[in-house]
C-alpha cells in the first residue's frame, strides 16, 4: 500500500539524512524508480508534475500505474506518490484520484496572501484524508512545465507563516534551480537556510532542483535540515545518453534489436543506477523501516 510522506520525512529530519522525490515520466521510469528503492531498502517518493500527469494519460492512470506496479513488483519499501508542483485545481484533483501527497505550490500566485490562504483550505483537506501536504514560500529558479521563476531566496518569516498552517512539509527557495545549474551559480546559500530552519522547527524542508548540486552542498543541506530532494533532471540525461549510446552502437540493427523493450532497456537501467547513487548520497539506504 502506498503511504503519506509525513512519517518517512519526520524520520529522515530526526535522522539528518534526506529522502529522494523521484520525477515520473513514464511506465519504464516508474519502474526503475521503484526498484532502486528496493534495492537499497530506501523509503521513496514517486513524484509528477502536472504535464507528465498528462502525458503518462491522467491523474488516475498515474495512480493505477503506480499502485499496481507496487504489489506487481513486490516492493516492501515506503512508497508514496506525490503531486509536484500543483496548481490549487490540480491538488484537488489528485486529492480525489488517490495521490497520497501533494503539493500545493502557491509561489506563483499574485500575492503570498492568496497562497497562504489557498495553503490553509488544502491542508484541511488533504489531512482530512489522511494525505501529506508540500507548500511552497519564495520561487525556485529555472523552467519548469512552463513556469519560470526568478528563484529568489524566501523570506523566512513567511515560511513560518505557511509551516504554522500546519504543513507536513515545506519548499522554500534557497539559491537552488530546476534544471540544469549555469557555470556562473553562485550555490546554495546556507544562511537563508539556517534562518528558515531557525523559524520553522524540525519542519522537514525540501530542496528542488537537486540535480547538479555538488555532493558537500547536499550533504550540508541535509545537516541544515533538508529532508527531501527533488530529481528529474539528471535521471532524463542519464536515460538520453544511454539511449543514444544504444542507436550509436547500431544495437536497432542487430537481432531483433528494433524491439522497444530492448530500446528502452539501456535507459531503465540508467535510471536505477542514477537513482541509487542518490539515494547512497541522501543517505536513506537501508532506512527502510527505522
Ligand atoms: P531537477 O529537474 O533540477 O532535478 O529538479 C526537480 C524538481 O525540483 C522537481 O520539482
Amino acid at each position: 500500500m502506498l503511504v503519506s510522506a509525513t512519517e518517512m520525512l519526520k524520520k529522515a529530519e530526526a535522522g539528518h539524512y534526506g529522502v529522494g522525490a523521484f520525477n515520473l515520466n513514464n511506465l519504464e521510469w516508474t519502474k526503475s524508480i521503484l526498484q532502486a528503492a528496493e534495492e537499497t531498502q530506501s523509503p521513496v517518493i514517486l513524484q509528477c508534475s502536472a504535464g507528465a500527469g498528462k502525458y503518462m494519460g491522467g491523474w488516475r492512470t498515474v495512480v493505477d500505474l503506480v499502485k499496481d506496479l507496487y504489489d506487481f513488483m513486490d516492493i516492501t519499501v515506503p512508497v508514496a506518490l506525490h503531486l509536484d508542483h500543483g496548481t490549487y485545481d490540480a491538488a484537488k484533483e489528485c486529492l480525489a484520484a488517490g495521490f497520497t501527497s501533494i503539493m500545493y505550490d502557491g509561489s506563483h500566485e499574485e500575492s503570498f496572501e492568496i497562497n497562504h490562504d489557498r495553503t490553509a483550505e488544502l491542508v484541511k483537506l488533504a489531512h482530512s484524508k489522511g494525505v501529506s501536504i508540500e507548500a511552497e514560500v519564495g520561487g525556485i529558479g529555472g523552467t519548469e512545465d512552463g513556469v519560470t521563476s526568478r528563484g529568489e531566496c524566501a523570506d523566512p518569516k513567511e515560511c513560518k507563516a505557511i509551516a504554522d498552517l500546519g504543513v507536513d512539509f515545506l519548499a522554500c527557495g534557497i539559491g537552488n534551480i530546476h534544471g540544469v545549474y549555469p557555470a556562473d551559480w553562485e550555490g546554495l546559500q546556507f544562511d537563508v537556510l539556517a534562518a528558515i530552519k531557525a523559524e520553522v522547527g524540525d519542519l522537514p524542508l525540501v530542496l528542488h532542483g537537486g540535480s547538479g548540486i555538488p555532493e558537500d552542498q547536499i550533504k550540508r543541506a541535509i545537516q541544515g535540515g533538508v529532508s527531501k530532494i527533488n530529481v528529474n533532471t539528471e535521471n532524463q540525461i542519464v536515460f538520453a545518453q544511454a539511449t543514444r549510446e544504444y542507436f550509436e552502437a547500431g544495437n536497432d540493427k542487430k537481432e531483433k534489436g528494433f524491439d522497444p523493450r530492448k530500446v528502452l532497456k539501456p535507459g531503465m537501467d540508467a535510471v536505477v543506477d542514477m537513482v541509487k547513487q542518490k539515494i547512497v548520497m541522501f543517505g536513506s539506504d537501508g532506512k527502510a523501516w527505522n
